[in-house]
């Protein structure tokens, strides 16, 4: 194996090692700006259904009060507009599901799974946590919550005390438990999932055309270090080595090596060129005291 192919080889797996590395921190960066891209879209949907909610509550509920006592309307129900409203955002962005989990549910469809319920618990014990993002414990999606809290005294108008909920309500939600509601209290928490491979997809596209401008720098690299090191090492070492080997065989048309420079190639020519010269005059000697003339 010659010194140049040894060198390439090296230049090649240092190349690829690093080459690999950088795309991999590039990737794995390009990765967590897009969750930031998707978990910001997701924050939005949760601002818009907790605006719609209040909204419906203050201003539509009330206005709805007379006819609700009459037939059951869905309309005069914020948790409805909630849900039609982000089910809009779910058309526009497919990859965001909505959902309002809460322990004690109005609508028994609405009861937090084990590890909402766990989450739900986290924010009831620490108030002031406004958030929190994760992997679902299915490890496919990415989630988004934040705590439902008691913001407005409308709330209390169906999640206060039962006798005050419409009867028409009442009767449609007959197994609720959401009653006893306290103004500030947290009673249920948002949340958006979003698939992993959204982000990932995501993350992929903007990589692609950044993995081709890498490899192109790298094979750049690649040929102007095998060419700078061609120069400065391999050519001159072959060409000490090809002098040396012609001496030993006991040519002497190679002058002295013109050894400019500090490196230990330099060193390594200017202590060659001793050595020649020392072992020239030692067969001079020795065929002046032999009259023995061998040399060509
Ligand atoms: C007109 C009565 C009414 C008012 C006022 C009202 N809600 Fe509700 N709420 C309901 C009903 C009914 C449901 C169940 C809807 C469904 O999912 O079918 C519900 C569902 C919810 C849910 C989903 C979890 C569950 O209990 O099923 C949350 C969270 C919630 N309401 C919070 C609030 C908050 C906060 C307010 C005040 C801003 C409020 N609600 C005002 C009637 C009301």
């Amino acid at each position: 194996m010659s010194l140049r192919f040894k060198m390439n080889l090296a230049l090649i797996i240092t190349l690829f090692i690093g080459t690999t590395l950088i795309g991999v921190i590039i990737f794995s960066s390009f990765k967590s700006q897009a969750e930031n891209n998707v978990l910001s879209r997701a924050e939005l949907m949760l601002d818009n259904a907790s605006a719609v909610r209040l909204y419906m509550s203050e201003h539509v509920t009330p206005l709805l009060a007379r006819q609700s006592k009459r037939a059951y309307l869905p309309q005069s129900v914020p948790a409805h507009a909630v849900r039609r409203s982000t089910a809009q955002l779910e058309k526009k962005f497919p990859f965001l599901r909505y959902n309002e989990a809460s322990i004690n549910p109005t609508n028994p469809e609405n009861k937090a799974t084990a590890w909402e319920q766990e989450i739900i618990r986290g924010f009831i014990d620490s108030p002031d946590k406004a958030k929190q993002t994760g992997v679902t414990p299915t490890g496919t999606h990415l989630y988004l919550s934040r705590p439902v809290k008691v913001n407005s005294e409308s709330c209390q108008g169906c999640h206060g005390d039962p006798a005050a909920m419409p009867l028409t309500l009442r009767a449609h939600y007959k197994n609720s438990e959401a009653f006893g509601w306290k103004n500030g209290q947290v009673v249920a928490a948002q949340f958006v999932k979003i698939p992993l491979s959204v982000p990932l997809q995501m993350a992929q596209q903007s990589f692609k055309p950044v993995l081709g401008k890498i490899i192109l720098i790298a094979v750049g690299i690649a040929i102007l270090a095998a060419l700078l090191l061609n120069l400065i090492v391999v050519q001159r070492v072959q060409r000490i080595s090809k002098t040396a080997n012609a001496i030993s065989l006991g040519s002497t048309k190679f002058g002295d090596f013109n050894a400019s420079g500090s490196d230990e190639i330099a060193t390594l020519e200017r202590s060659f060129n001793r050595m020649r010269r020392s072992l020239s005059n030692a067969i001079d000697l020795l065929e002046e005291k032999t009259g023995n003339y061998t040399r060509m």
